[in-house]
C-alpha cells in the first residue's frame, strides 16, 4: 500500500527533517514494506536517502527559468526528488491551476519518468447533485491525463472532506473507489481527514489502495500508527 504525508504549509526545514528521521527510523525498526512518501514544503526538501521517499508538492513545467515563486526541474533534481503531487484540489480551487496547466505540468513530469501523485476529488456541491454529475466531475480532471502511465498513483480526495474532519461514509468510499478502478488500474489512495481513528478502517476497503493524509499526518507518531496499519493490512 502507498502511504503518503502531504505536510502542505507546515513545518519548518528543522522541524521537517527531524520529523523525517523519525519516520524513517520507525519504518527500519519496524521493517516496513510499504511504499511511504513525505511531501514537505519546498524550503523543507532535503536529500534523503532510505526507506520513506521525499517528493515535491509542486513544481513548474520546466527546467529553469522567468518563473517567479516557481521551482523548477533543476532544484528538484539538486534533492534527488523523482516523485511530484500534481493537481492538489488546493492548488486547482486556492491557486487557481486549471485543468490545462495541470495537463502540461504533467506531460512534464510523466516524460521525466517521475512517480506521479495525481489529486482529483469534487467540491460539496457536485457531491450534492448526484453520483452522475460526480463522475462526470471527476472525468473533467481525467481530461488530458494519460492515465495509463505506469508511474501514475491517484489520489481522490473530496474537497469538502479536506480539512473538515467530514468524510464520506466508508461505503461511498469503496463505492467511488471501484468505479474509479475502472477507468485507471493506478493505485488509488483516498484523501481527506484520513486520522488515526478512522485510518485502519479506510485502508481496509476493497479498492483503497493508500491514503494520503494532510493535518492528522503532521505529527510524524500519528503518521507512524497509518503506516503500521498498512502493513499490518499489507493489501
Ligand atoms: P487533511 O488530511 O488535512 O484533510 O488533508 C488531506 C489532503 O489534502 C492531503 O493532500
Amino acid at each position: 500500500m502507498i502511504i503518503a504525508a502531504n505536510l502542505k504549509t507546515n513545518l519548518t526545514r528543522k522541524q521537517t527533517s527531524k520529523y523525517v528521521d523519525e519516520v524513517e527510523r520507525f519504518l527500519n525498526a519496524n521493517n516496513i514494506s510499504q511504499e511511504v512518501l513525505v511531501f514537505p514544503a519546498m524550503s523543507s526538501l532535503n536529500p534523503h536517502a532510505g526507506k520513506l521517499t521525499i517528493g515535491a508538492q509542486n513544481a513548474y513545467p520546466v527546467l529553469n527559468g522567468a518563473y517567479t515563486g516557481e521551482i523548477g526541474l533543476e532544484h528538484l533534481e539538486e534533492f534527488g526528488i523523482k516523485t511530484i503531487l500534481i493537481g492538489h484540489s488546493e492548488r486547482r480551487h486556492i491557486l487557481g491551476e486549471t485543468q490545462e496547466s495541470i495537463t502540461k505540468k504533467f506531460d512534464f513530469y510523466k516524460n521525466l519518468g517521475f512517480r506521479i501523485v495525481y489529486c482529483i476529488g469534487e467540491p460539496l456541491e457536485i457531491r450534492k447533485a448526484g453520483e452522475d454529475e460526480l463522475l462526470k466531475y471527476l472525468d473533467t480532471q481525467y481530461a488530458g491525463i494519460d492515465l495509463n502511465y505506469e508511474n501514475l498513483v491517484i489520489a481522490y480526495e473530496p474537497v469538502w472532506a479536506i480539512g473538515t474532519g467530514l468524510t464520506p461514509t466508508l461505503n461511498d468510499i469503496e463505492v467511488l473507489h471501484t468505479k474509479l478502478k475502472k477507468k485507471s488500474k493506478a493505485p488509488l489512495l483516498y484523501g481527506g481527514s484520513v486520522k488515526v481513528t478512522n485510518a485502519k478502517d479506510v485502508l481496509a476497503l476493497k479498492n483503497v489502495d493508500g491514503i494520503l493524509v494532510g493535518s492528522a499526518a503532521l505529527y510524524a507518531e500519528h503518521f507512524c500508527s497509518m503506516i503500521n496499519y498498512a502493513q499490518a493490512l499489507n493489501k
